[in-house]
């Protein structure tokens, strides 16, 4: 999703700002633009197409300026076209803007401004907003009171960077729903929407909250809330390194970051265990709160809720409490029927989900406390909710997400540990079974991850397939949600997840001679059900591709095709049987030719509805 990158100092603009933008590549964008400040004028350059292009511009029409904002975008009002791409200047060009998120009043604003004399260049909601703060610096001397009032009349979501020629010494910050961080120099300051833009110059930064705009100058910066009050901020530090954030000799940060789960999964189980018990302390889940709990509701979206679907199956089995789970898209506009007693699970990697954010604060409303699962700290959302557990994955920087799904995975996973330890609806004994078996399953995702050549060959044999199905059971089934995503993604290929059960009640009518369907294996309760599953597709001439226990011998008379994973406790499979789904996925892609790290039409992050 779109990037915004900014700096003032006394450097160069343009290369850091290209630097920073190709930091937030990762988010995913059609187009990218800068606009440098060069003596009393703001110069603009943009390209439809990726950074290269943009590059390619600058180089014969080279800026010069050391104050300057730029931003990768990704359509929504408007193609992707270099008009259409941002910065957007206003008429007179003496405002230019860089904007993240949805100015959803931008067509009355447009009207109004037409009918004023305005001229627009573009297609996109963002442009109104440089019209109107130009035409509000008619009235307002103060740059700080007019964007103030301009953004006063905007709807919808909002992270802005703004450039004005009456006030070359500095840029302008807001946020409304939409991330904004600025990074602290030596001499020169930084905006960005996402910290990496801004991690190879600096580790300090400010998070801009709700409603909170800037004035960055390149020796200070000063902060006020929307009635033009200074705000006083700490300044926080990023302990994450700049190596996290990079490849470092992987071919793509997808594969770096299917490699990094061991440790991933290490971090977020290990700080949690304390005396041979899961310990939730840090979010303020007390026993006695746990113990109460009637009902939980879990909301995400993605790969997420995905997590989510595992976490389900998990809390109702140990914990015996009724779970619901929705998209958070539909579970926001479908009125739902919460109690304040309810137990209330936000799931994200980012922290910035749009919709995730919104049915937190739906939530909110309805007088329910939040707990929320999130990889960011200081994002949104862990900002919002009442209280937070970090899945500990770094840096996820691929749009597929991979180790943040393990990681979300592990997190249900020992949420419903805890919870049934204190509700009384687990055996001790079990308890200390699973608990010691989790703390096995780093080492034992680092064994899958030690040969994946039988995955590179699956790949080579199957990449070619226009469709695929992933079945399975129980825990499998939910997991099939997440390797069918992976796959369409990233190679293209189209996928279906379905319950092994509900296969024969419509979809079998797909399955043709040679048709590729991957069976997940791991649900020893259901494993023979299953099997005759498998058997139905295959005597319609499906090629069958199993994931189960390198131990089971069962699924070898059913097919050639293997991949496999260490036993463990079936309850804890999820979290390990992803990682060849995530391989195949991943090795598919490139076979056909595809870069995973940026797959098409997909953002990193979705700010916008
Ligand atoms: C986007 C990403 C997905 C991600 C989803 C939810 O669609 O491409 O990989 O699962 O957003 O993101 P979140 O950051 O809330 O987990």
């Amino acid at each position: 999703m779109c990037g915004i990158v900014g700096y003032i100092g006394k450097d160069q603009a343009v290369g850091i700002l290209m630097e920073g933008l190709k930091r937030l590549e990762y988010r995913g964008y059609d187009s990218a633009g800068v606009a440098v400040l060069r003596g009393g004028e703001i110069d603009v350059v943009k390209a439809r197409g990726k950074l290269d292009c943009l590059r390619r511009k600058l180089e014969s029409t080279p800026l010069s300026g050391s104050v300057g904002i730029g931003h990768t975008r990704w359509a929504t009002h408007g193609e992707p076209s270099d008009e259409n791409s941002h910065p957007h200047l206003s008429q007179s060009g003496e405002v230019a803007v860089v904007h993240n998120g949805i100015i959803e009043n931008y067509a009355p604003l447009r009207e109004k401004l037409t009918a004023k004399g305005y001229r627009f260049q573009s297609e996109t909601d963002t442009e109104v907003f440089a019209h109107l703060l130009e035409e509000t610096l008619k009235t307002e001397r103060d740059i700080l009171g007019a964007v103030r009032a301009t953004v006063r009349q905007l709807e919808g979501a909002y992270a802005l960077g703004v450039l004005c020629t009456r006030f070359p010494d500095r840029i302008l910050a807001a946020r409304k729903d939409s991330p904004l961080i600025i990074g602290l120099g030596e001499g020169c300051n930084y905006i960005a929407s996402d910290i990496p833009a801004v991690l190879p110059y600096t580790r300090r930064v400010y998070l801009l909250e709700e409603g909170e705009m800037a004035q960055v100058f390149a020796d200070h910066v000063e902060i006020y809330d929307m009635e033009g009050e200074p705000v006083h901020k700490e300044v926080f530090e990023v302990t994450w390194s700049v190596d996290a954030a990079e490849r470092g000799g992987y071919a793509h940060f997808m594969l770096k970051e299917i490699y990094d789960q061991g440790r991933a999964m290490r971090d977020t189980i290990r700080p949690r265990i304390k005396d041979g018990r899961i310990d939730l302390s840090e979010a303020n889940l007390t026993d006695e709160m746990l113990r109460g709990v009637r009902r939980v509701v879990i909301t995400a979206c993605g790969t997420a809720s995905y997590a989510g679907q595992v976490g389900r199956v998990l809390i109702e089995k140990l914990c015996r409490v009724p779970v619901e789970i929705d998209v958070a898209s539909e579970f926001r506009y479908r009125d739902p029927v919460l109690d304040p007693e309810d137990l209330f699970v936000v799931v994200s990697q980012s922290g910035e989900t749009a919709d995730t954010l919104a049915a937190l604060r739906l939530a909110h409303a309805r007088g329910c406390k939040v707990l929320a699962i999130t990889n960011v700290v200081g994002s949104t959302i862990a900002r919002e909710a009442d209280s937070v557990l970090y899945t500990w994955a770094g840096p996820e920087i691929a749009v597929a997400s991979t180790k943040a799904y393990t990681t979300q995975v592990l997190m249900l996973t020992m949420i419903a540990l805890h919870m049934a330890l204190c509700k009384g609806t687990l055996e001790p004994a079990r308890y200390d079974e699973l608990l010691k078996e989790l703390q096995r399953l780093p080492d034992k995702a680092e064994e899958i991850l030690s040969d994946v050549t039988p995955v590179q060959r699956y790949a080579a044999r199957f990449f070619s397939q226009e469709d695929m199905f992933f079945i399975g059971r129980g825990l499998d089934s939910a997991l099939c949600m997440e390797a069918s995503l992976k796959l369409k993604e990233i190679s293209y290929i189209h996928s279906e997840a379905m319950a092994a059960g509900e296969l024969k009640h419509g979809t079998i009518a797909l399955i043709e001679p040679g048709r590729l369907v991957v069976a997940l294996c791991t649900q020893g309760s259901t494993i023979e059900k299953l099997r005759s599953n498998i058997r139905e597709v295959l005597t319609r001439g499906a090629v069958v591709l199993t994931i189960g226990y390198e131990d089971s011998d069962a699924e070898k008379e059913l097919t050639e095709y293997r991949l496999t994973i260490p036993r463990t406790d079936d309850l804890l499979a999820p979290a390990l049987a992803v990682i060849p789904a995530q391989l195949f996925a991943y090795y598919c892609a490139i076979q056909r030719g595809y870069d995973p790290d940026k797959p098409r039409n997909l953002a990193k992050s979705v700010t916008v509805e």
